[in-house]
């Protein structure tokens, strides 16, 4: 039987339901496998022959018990979550005209158009099914840099064992993101548009990490966290990893790099984990904006927080990249002295310098680039203005243009899939500001058409005071609850 365990080490061993509906470890550590399971060259085999959701559910097995979650039910919830996706091939992948062995994952597809959909309907219609069995209720508090939030909210919407807080820092997301949050009218939705946040979403981040470290809040309001740092998240975006690799490799075994615009280190560690269960990727490009904590740790070995830059992929203006916890707690040994160590020396001095050994460990497969904001714009002008014009999103240009800086390091027949990780009529002005043109089609979506045209019910609080005010508006909103029975 699975079992999960903390990065820090300091709590018995829990079954997946529990690292599920607990989010963060109560240690203050992150949730992972107390063994990566390993595939073999078959299994690869068969699974490269399966579609999308019969492949998830594959996947989702080797990590959930079936006494936790019986296998026909596992498939409900996994056919539920995805059948709200707009495409076919749900995660289709596309050449891109300009390279022939590059190509762009479309992650998209989904209800809120952006990358964070695929992991965050099963999480959440996985986290209903559990309470509904458990006879409970959740809050859900999560700090959004513009899609964790809409991903969320629509996927809980009218789920009457969960309440929803998305905490964003306003301003400094897209209209349309915010709306996407605000227009949903379901009464168990609550979004908070927090103003004055120096440090954007990691500003946020501490609230939540503070609520979270209060035992009688916890219990109090039973909250939760599905931010990236939940481990059925990275479990759930692993499957895309094998997918891509199955859809433009023909032989188990050709040579693949994957280039992933990266903020928490989420979708990147769940790349970590495919090639840790088997998957036989050649590489991964770690793309970072202006934001380059991560980049940083690659290339140097010193992990620090920086101050924040807002920038055109802003989705991805992340200070303090916290997956990446798990990355190290995997690639130096899984062992949870160092990560306490590290984590302690990280919160009091906000840098840590890895030994030489974890340093070289951490660089295995993995080379990083930052992409500049006109370096993003231009990749943008060169995908549109190409003989098969393509649409890039601000962050899938940045993943392309890392692509592009570091096509040499690998040989010539090595295929590299990009992550297109957001649509690209979530980003309307960059859209106006980089095409020269009359605005293409695919720079809109009716779904956001729609939510602009009717009225938004939020609540606003400054960055200052956002511990308070929460806390007065969730008890609030809770004795509401009661007293409605
Ligand atoms: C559009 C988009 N691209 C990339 C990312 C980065 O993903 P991660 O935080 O898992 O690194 C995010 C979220 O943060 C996002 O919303």
């Amino acid at each position: 039987m699975i079992k999960y365990i903390s990065t820090r080490g300091g709590i018995d061993p829990v079954n997946f339901d529990e690292a599920l509906l607990q989010g963060f470890a109560r240690d203050g550590g992150l949730f992972v496998p107390q063994t990566i399971p390993i595939l073999s060259k078959d299994q690869l085999k068969t699974f490269s022959k399966l579609g999308y959701t019969e492949l998830a559910l594959e996947i989702c097995s080797l990590f959930i018990d079936p006494g936790i979650i019986p296998r026909a039910d596992l498939r409900h919830l996994i056919n539920k979550s995805f059948a709200g996706f707009e495409h076919p091939d749900i995660l289709p992948v596309k050449p891109m005209n300009t390279d022939p062995s590059l190509f762009i994952m479309e992650l998209f597809h989904g209800p809120t158009l952006s990358f964070k959909d695929i992991a965050m309907g099963f999480l959440i219609n996985t986290m209903d099914y559990l309470l509904q069995k458990r006879k409970k209720r959740l809050t859900l508090v999560l700090a959004t840099t513009g899609d964790t939030g809409p991903a969320a909210a629509h996927a809980a919407a009218g789920k009457k064992t969960i309440d929803c807080w998305p905490l964003y820092p306003r301003g400094m997301i897209t209209r349309e993101q915010e709306r996407q949050m605000t227009t949903l009218g379901a009464a168990n939705v609550h979004p908070v548009g927090v103003e004055n946040c120096p440090d954007g979403g990691d500003d946020l981040d501490l609230v939540v990490a503070r609520l979270f470290a209060d035992p009688i809040l916890q219990k109090k309001l039973n909250l939760s966290s599905v931010n990236s740092i939940n481990w059925c998240r990275v479990m759930v975006q692993s499957i895309h990893y094998f997918y891509g690799y199955f859809q433009v490799c023909g032989t188990i075994g050709d040579p693949i790099v994957f280039s992933v615009p990266s903020g928490a280190f989420g979708n990147l560690f769940a790349g970590y984990l495919a090639r840790a269960m088997g998957l036989p990727v050649t590489g991964f490009i770690c793309a970072n904006n202006a934001n380059k904590a991560l980049h940083t740790a690659f290339s140097t070995g010193v992990f620090k927080k920086e101050n924040l830059k807002q920038t055109l992929s802003s989705a991805i203006d992340i200070v303090v990249p916290y997956n990446f916890w798990r990355f190290l707690y995997f690639t130096t040994g899984c062992d949870p002295k160092k990560i306490i160590g590290w984590m302690d020396k990280f919160q009091q001095t906000g840098e840590i310098h890895l030994d030489p050994k974890s340093a070289a460990a951490i660089q295995d497969g993995y080379a990083s680039v930052s992409v500049s904001d006109s370096d993003t714009l231009t990749t943008i002008q060169n995908a549109f203005t190409g003989k098969v014009p393509y649409l890039l999103d601000p962050h899938g240009a940045v993943a392309v243009a890392a692509a592009k800086m570091l096509r040499a390091n690998y040989s010539s027949d090595t295929r590299i899939i990009c992550m297109g990780t957001a649509h690209p009529a979530k980003f309307p002005e960059i859209t106006a500001r980089t095409l020269d043109q009359t605005i293409p089609s695919q720079a809109f979506h009716p779904s956001l058409v729609n939510a602009s045209r009717v009225c938004q019910k939020l609540r606003i609080c400054d960055c200052e005071h956002l511990e308070f005010a929460l806390i007065h508006a969730m008890e609030g909103v809770k004795k509401t609850e009661e007293n409605h029975g």
